[in-house]
């Protein structure tokens, strides 16, 4: 009998990277390698007044600006292409690139390093969104010192503002995360045959050759990026390689050598971009019987010194304001606020973490106010097929939230331990809803990503997979395999899917916003099927094929109005925690979740993306304080940023219910970043409940429980 494409197999990744054989960036060999470091500028905010550097011993070099080759640019080729290469003139953020250090020692790298000294005039600082949002002199971007500004509109709020009998108002935030993927930051470049060589640790080959062409001066074509094996990413190696990839290939223009840049955690921890942080001001109207009858949200996230993808992220953040709940009437502002901080950039989730948040603690506070559960309030609320989405879409799918909060109440006997429990009385059980809109925004596959993907059949039988997504630890190398594997009825192990390297694979897009399964893995799937009816047409075969986009999906990107996403994936999350009534600690007694992924295309990967996902989201809301002053990341060793290790929570129990989506491979749709967005949100609910006080912020340390505790 042939299989169920759920039954897990063995992955395909799993004993060389086990047993340590597998070769990382910095494992790699190469003749005469030598050393980059990037060479920083230590003011948030200044212009350059000098840069002098000591003459260096040969075989050193000292690459800056003026080594860009002729006809290329200063800027990184990105969604804006505001972020230079190294600094123009004025100084944007603390640890701004100024130039690199090269040579075949690193110690006497980090000697030289400090000997380059940097005059400089101070400018006006601003870090936080106010101070962004107030900048008055010398503003960072634009008129307003706003990267986006949106607002989107659903119903009638005025007309709802009218019926309201209270309106309820309050301030919610979310901090800066981290991403602490195992493997920092490293690439590797060099020059061979006419063609400048990158191998990356990233999530797209193709964004880095298209950032760097432009500072090169040089078509795409004479660009090479080759993926290495990567350890964890989580959106921290979406667009951060590229800035790392342009001043390597501008050493690499000049010195014609291989050249290694590996940050050290320190360096990583201090110098990379992290989670936005993000504000949520609601304003909500209530009936005579607590019905919400309007709802006005003020959404910022503090957007840092460079655009990025800022906006994109913004964007999911208002989309997901409203979490898994029809509301009549809505008016979202949302604001990503440019600041002298890091540059803030994707992060598992991508804005979608921070709106749900804030979303689900409203939605919690309103019931508090009125004395419900917040479970029975929420559910009157539930988005069911058919309904207006806040982008004034049309929800497709089937929704079976009661069935999986059924589910997760049965895991956790739920109802029996709440029927114990009081608020206020040291325990709690906090319950979490949320969604996660699988693949690009709207439009953006259709209009500009174009997936495209290749198979192979080889005169031995053997199949080759081309396709540019990468294998970050979620599950690809072996997901995708197993698609094709299933189809063409043929064992997994003579298919292949490596490393992409851009010379030989075609785009088939980033590695991002969990779209590489659902999008990218229905290529595969049609290219399985069309290459087993063309099996026998001769020794070897080739198929090619092209994104379709699903019928029925409409949307507009100039007014944010439509279907912002094809599907989504659903998730309930409950959490019981106890906090000791004398040091605020709290220690996690149970996790219980419940995921609608669609189809699973291999349930030990999907479990294993759950655990990782909810236990980093719960490492956001509890313990990862990462403060930013003076414009420096505070905690910059892995001794003060705290993440969960297996002592802080407990195993879960993970459930997956079916609800098949027509688009995705055998029904599968985008889940890597869906089994993040509840984890926060569970934990500070259950803290609400355990204390018996409200909870406006993240993380939730037993320092700011005191705080809340002691608070009237
Ligand atoms: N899981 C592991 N182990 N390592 C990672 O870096 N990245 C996450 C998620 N799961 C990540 C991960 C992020 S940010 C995304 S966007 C999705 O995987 C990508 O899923 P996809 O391959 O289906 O696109
Ligand atoms: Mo994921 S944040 O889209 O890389």
């Amino acid at each position: 009998m042939k299989k169920r494409i759920s039954d897990s197999i063995r992955r395909v990744d799993a004993f060389d990277k086990a047993g340590g054989i597998t070769k990382y960036i910095s494992d790699m060999d190469f003749e005469d390698l030598q050393y980059g470091r990037l060479v920083r500028a230590l003011r948030s905010h200044a212009r350059i007044k000098s840069i002098k550097s000591p003459k260096l011993p040969d075989g050193y070099y000292f690459i800056t600006k003026d080594d860009i080759p002729t006809g290329g640019k200063n800027e990184i080729q990105q969604i804006s292409n505001d972020w230079p290469v190294f600094v123009k003139d004025e100084v944007l953020f603390y640890g701004e690139t100024v130039g690199m250090l090269v040579g075949p020692d690193r110690q006497k790298i980090l000697d030289l390093e400090d000997a380059i000294s940097i005059e400089y005039e101070e400018l006006e600082e601003a870090f936080s969104i106010d101070e962004g949002l107030a900048l008055k002199s010398g503003k960072i971007y634009g008129e307003d010192n706003c990267y986006g500004d949106y607002h989107l509109n659903k119903g009638d709020v005025k007309k709802g503002f009218a019926e309201a009998v209270t309106v309820f108002e309050e301030e919610i935030n979310t901090g800066y995360q981290e991403h602490v993927y195992m493997e920092p930051q490293g690439l590797v470049g060099y020059y061979e045959n006419g063609k400048y060589v990158i191998i990356a640790s990233s999530q797209c080959p193709f964004y880095i050759k298209k950032a760097i062409s432009p500072v090169l001066n040089t078509d795409q074509d004479n660009i090479v990026i080759k993926q290495a094996t990567t350890g964890g990413a989580f959106g921290g190696k979406e667009h951060f390689p590229d800035i790392i990839a342009a001043p390597l290939a501008v050493a690499v223009d000049v010195i014609r050598k291989p050249i290694q840049v590996v940050f050290d955690r320190k360096e990583d921890l201090s110098f990379t971009a992290k989670r936005h942080p993000s504000r949520g001001i609601f304003r909500t109207g209530l009936d005579a019987k607590g019905n919400i009858v309007a709802m006005d949200v003020d959404v910022t996230i503090n957007a840092g010194a460079y655009m990025s993808c800022s906006n994109i992220v913004l964007q999911r953040a208002i989309f997901s304001i409203n979490s898994v709940y029809d509301i009549a009437n809505v008016h979202v502002h949302g604001r990503s606020v440019a600041t002298n901080a890091f540059p803030s950039d994707a992060f598992r989730g991508f804005g979608a973490p921070q709106g749900l948040f804030l979303a689900e603690m409203h939605m919690s506070h309103i019931a508090r106010n009125l004395g419900i559960s917040p479970v029975e309030y929420k559910r009157r609320y539930f988005m069911k097929k058919g309904d207006t989405t806040i982008t004034n879409g049309i929800m497709h799918d089937e929704v079976k939230l009661e069935e999986m909060l059924e589910k997760v109440y049965a895991a956790g006997s739920i109802e029996e331990k709440l029927a114990e429990y009081t608020p206020g009385s040291g325990r709690g059980i906090g319950i979490s809803f949320y969604q996660h809109g699988a693949g690009f925004t709207g439009n953006g596959e259709q209009e500009i990503i174009k997936a495209k993907l290749k198979m192979l059949k080889h005169g031995d039988g053997n199949v080759e997979i081309l396709l540019s997504n990468v294998e970050m630890g979620q599950g690809l190398q072996t997901t995708f395999p197993k698609i094709a594997a299933q189809v063409l009825e043929i064992p997994i192990e003579m298919i292949s899917c490596d490393n992409p390297d851009t010379s030989k694979v075609p785009n088939s897009g980033p590695t991002v916003a969990s779209r590489s399964l659902m999008v990218v893995g229905k290529l595969v799937e049609r290219a399985s099927r069309e290459l087993k009816e063309r099996w026998d047409e001769d020794e070897e075969v080739e198929v090619l094929v092209n994104y379709i986009h699903p019928e029925g999906c409409e949307w507009d990107q100039a007014t944010l109005q439509g279907d912002a996403y094809p599907t989504y994936g659903w998730g309930v999350c409950a959490i019981e925690v106890e906090v000791d009534p004398a040091t605020a600690e709290v220690e996690t007694k149970g996790i219980w979740t419940a995921h609608d992924v669609g189809v699973a295309i291999d349930e030990m990967i999907v479990h294993g993306q759950v655990n990782g996902g909810v236990i980093q989201a719960l490492g956001y809301g509890s313990l990862e304080k990462l403060d930013y002053k003076d414009g420096k990341f505070q905690q910059n060793t892995l001794a003060d940023y705290i993440i969960p290790t297996s002592m802080d929570f407990p195993m879960m129990s993970s459930q997956l219910i079916e609800n098949p989506y027509e688009n995705g491979p055998f029904g599968a749709k985008g889940l890597g970043e869906l089994v993040f967005d509840g984890g926060a949100s569970a934990f500070a609910d259950a803290v609400e409940y355990a204390i018996g006080k409200k909870v406006y912020k993240i993380p939730v340390t037993p320092e700011y429980i005191m705080e809340v505790k002691n608070r009237d």
